[in-house]
Parts: structure tokens; C-alpha cells; sequence
């Protein structure tokens, strides 16, 4: 006898993200009993308008989770950690957008696609990784399926929409105001945004590298069950971009790479669309990827740096593969597999 279908609960609806999930949600189909809006008390009681119905903003608090199967979560890190152990505790699915509960070792942290069969360890909790690891989990695991990662080292050029609707709402003003040579002070970034890039974020460690550069080595062990003694170095950078992350990424293999069957190997990888040629200019941009769900790859190319070697430029829309999309096909992988 198959589940009924689950009571859906979306926490953070009316932010960047929480919006994003709500579309998703809707092209996707996803099939549910009932589902609810949560958000803070500040939009609590506004409407909110999904498949063309109505819905009232609820106050987000633990009685909101009583009767909610698979909650899709993305409040932010301080809000996820008060209401996923209660929504865990009531029996909901809490699937977390924030890094709160993502190195865990009882939570999985999970690309649908990717290493689904994580999943089943879950306790309740499980975690959708940080957006520049998110994008890079589907090339990489059909190359290291292939070639075997021995390391790796990433630089991204990330959007501003990463850092929610104040950074891009700062991205416009800050550019309007360099445009007629005014003076701007920026509270969303540290310095300048507009006609600049920043080489910092999120806080940074004591060994000099950034908690986000930190997450791509980290999350990315965990999703592909790599060992210590594969190496991952991220350098992570702000750009004045709205929407898509694009990452310059060098991986050395344990095995032989040809580059022409790498190309191949990625075209019949799901999710992943490459676009690859450089004799007519051929290779993804941020602007391509805003508002789709594959992942780019292009400029790829034999490392001369590494002897079993590959780079290559990837890039996709951060807020869907590397948030609201993940979250949702996750949801689908537990409703599929009858984990709620
Ligand atoms: P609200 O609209 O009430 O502020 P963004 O990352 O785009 O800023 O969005 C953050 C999302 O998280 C919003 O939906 C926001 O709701 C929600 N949120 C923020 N703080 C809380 C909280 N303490 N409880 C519930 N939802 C929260």
C-alpha cells in the first residue's frame, strides 16, 4: 500500500529562497495533502499567492509543525536550529537549507541524484549543502565515478542573491550611485559591491581560509564519501552578479583523463548540460543559467598543471541547484521513497 501523500509546510516562504521553492514546488507538480506557508511574525497574517490560490502567512512556532509530514526550510542557520529538533520531535522531515545541521553526523546531507541512498539514515533532519558545493556535487560525481578525485581546487565568482534580498537590493543601489559619482556605504557586503569583487565570504577560520571555502572541502567529503587524503582547496569571491554562481574548477585524478570522453561523460549526466566549444565561443555565463535548473559546464580543457588532470568552468543558478531546487527534489526523493 503506497503513503498517503504528505502535509507540506514551507518555512521562510517569503523570502529569496523560501519564493523560489514555491515555484519550483509548482513546475515540479509535487503532489501533497495540504500545505502551509511559515515565516517570522513580521509577514505573518500578508498572502501569498501559490497556484493561483491564496494563502495566509502563518507566525512560524512549534504548534505550527504538529500535523506537517515534510517541512522545506530555508529561515536562515538561527531559526532552523530552534524549530528543526522541535518539527524533528513531532515527526515532520525537516529539510534544511541552512548551514546549521550540515556536518552532523546523523544528518544527511544530500544532491537528489547524487547519494540519494543517504537519505534513509536520516532522524529527521536533513541537510541541503552550501549552493557552491551544490553545483559542482553533479559534474564531479560522474567524473570521480569515472576517474577517481585525488584533488581539487575551486575558485568561485558568487552572486549577490546568495546573500539574500538586502544584498541584492544593495548591489542595485550601490551601482546607481556610482553611476552619478555619489559616495555609498555598503551594510550588506564590507566594501563596494558595484564594479568590484570581493575575495571574502562569510567569516573566516583560523587556518586563513573563509567558513564558505571551508564548506566546499567539507561538504563535498561528505556527499561523495571522500577520505582525508583527497585534497580541496576553494578560494571564495563576491561578484556583482545577481543571479548564478560560476566556478573555475582544477581536479587531479588518480586515473588517466581524456578530455573529448570527460565531454561525453558529462553530456549523458543528468542534470548537467554541457556547453562546450570554444571554436564558436561556447561556454556557460551566469546570465544563461539564471532562472535554470541544469548545471554549465564548459572550457573544459587537459590541466597543464596536473599530469591526470582536468579543468573546466561551471556554472548554475545558486538559487535553484544550489537551494530552492536541491530542498525540493530532495522532498520528491523522500515522498519516492517513503521516508516521511
Ligand atoms: P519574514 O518575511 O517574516 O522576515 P531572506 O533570506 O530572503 O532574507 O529570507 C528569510 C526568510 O526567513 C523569510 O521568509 C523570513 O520571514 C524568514 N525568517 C526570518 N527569521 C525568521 C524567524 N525567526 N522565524 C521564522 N521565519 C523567519
Amino acid at each position: 500500500m503506497t503513503k498517503a501523500l504528505p502535509n507540506i509546510a514551507v518555512l521562510g516562504a517569503t523570502g529569496v529562497v523560501g519564493r523560489e521553492i514555491l515555484k519550483i514546488l509548482d513546475e515540479n507538480n509535487v503532489q501533497y495533502n495540504s500545505i502551509k506557508f511559515l515565516a517570522s511574525k513580521r509577514s505573518a497574517g500578508s498572502t501569498l499567492e501559490f497556484k493561483g490560490q491564496k494563502y495566509t502567512v502563518i507566525e512560524t512556532t512549534p504548534e505550527a509543525f504538529d500535523d506537517v509530514n515534510i517541512c522545506l526550510a530555508s529561515a536562515g542557520g538561527e531559526t532552523s536550529k530552534k524549530y528543526a529538533p522541535i518539527a524533528a520531535s513531532k515527526g515532520c522531515v525537516f529539510i534544511d537549507n541552512s548551514s546549521a545541521f550540515r556536518m552532523d553526523e546523523d544528518v544527511p546531507l544530500v544532491i537528489a541524484g547524487v547519494n540519494d541512498e543517504d537519505l534513509r539514515k536520516h532522524h529527521g533532519i536533513i541537510a541541503n549543502p552550501n549552493c557552491s558545493t551544490s553545483q559542482l556535487m553533479l559534474p564531479l560525481k560522474a567524473l570521480d565515478d569515472k576517474y577517481k578525485v585525488k584533488r581539487m581546487i575551486v575558485s568561485t565568482y558568487q552572486a549577490v542573491s546568495g546573500a539574500g534580498l538586502k544584498a541584492i537590493n544593495e548591489l542595485t543601489d550601490n551601482t546607481k550611485t556610482n553611476l552619478v559619482g555619489m559616495p555609498y556605504e555598503p551594510s550588506a557586503f564590507k566594501y563596494e559591491i558595484a564594479f568590484n569583487v570581493i575575495p571574502q565570504i562569510d567569516v573566516f577560520c583560523e587556518n586563513g581560509y573563509t567558513k564558505e571555502e571551508m564548506k566546499v572541502t567539507n561538504e563535498t567529503r561528505k556527499i561523495l564519501h571522500f577520505d582525508e587524503n583527497v585534497k580541496i582547496s576553494c578560494t571564495a569571491v563576491r561578484v556583482p552578479v545577481y543571479i548564478g554562481h560560476s566556478e573555475a574548477v582544477s581536479v587531479e585524478f588518480e586515473n588517466d583523463v581524456d578530455v573529448n570522453e570527460a565531454r561525453e561523460l558529462l553530456k549523458n549526466t543528468d542534470g548537467v548540460e554541457v556547453r562546450d566549444d570554444v571554436s564558436t565561443y561556447t561556454y556557460p555565463t551566469p546570465k544563461d543559467a539564471a532562472g535554470k535548473n541544469p548545471v554549465y559546464v564548459g572550457r573544459m580543457r587537459k590541466s597543464i598543471a596536473f599530469d591526470k588532470g582536468l579543468d573546466f568552468f561551471c556554472v548554475a543558478d545558486n538559487l535553484r541547484i544550489g537551494a530552492a531546487l536541491n530542498t525540493v527534489r530532495i522532498a520528491q526523493k523522500v515522498i519516492e521513497m517513503e521516508l516521511y
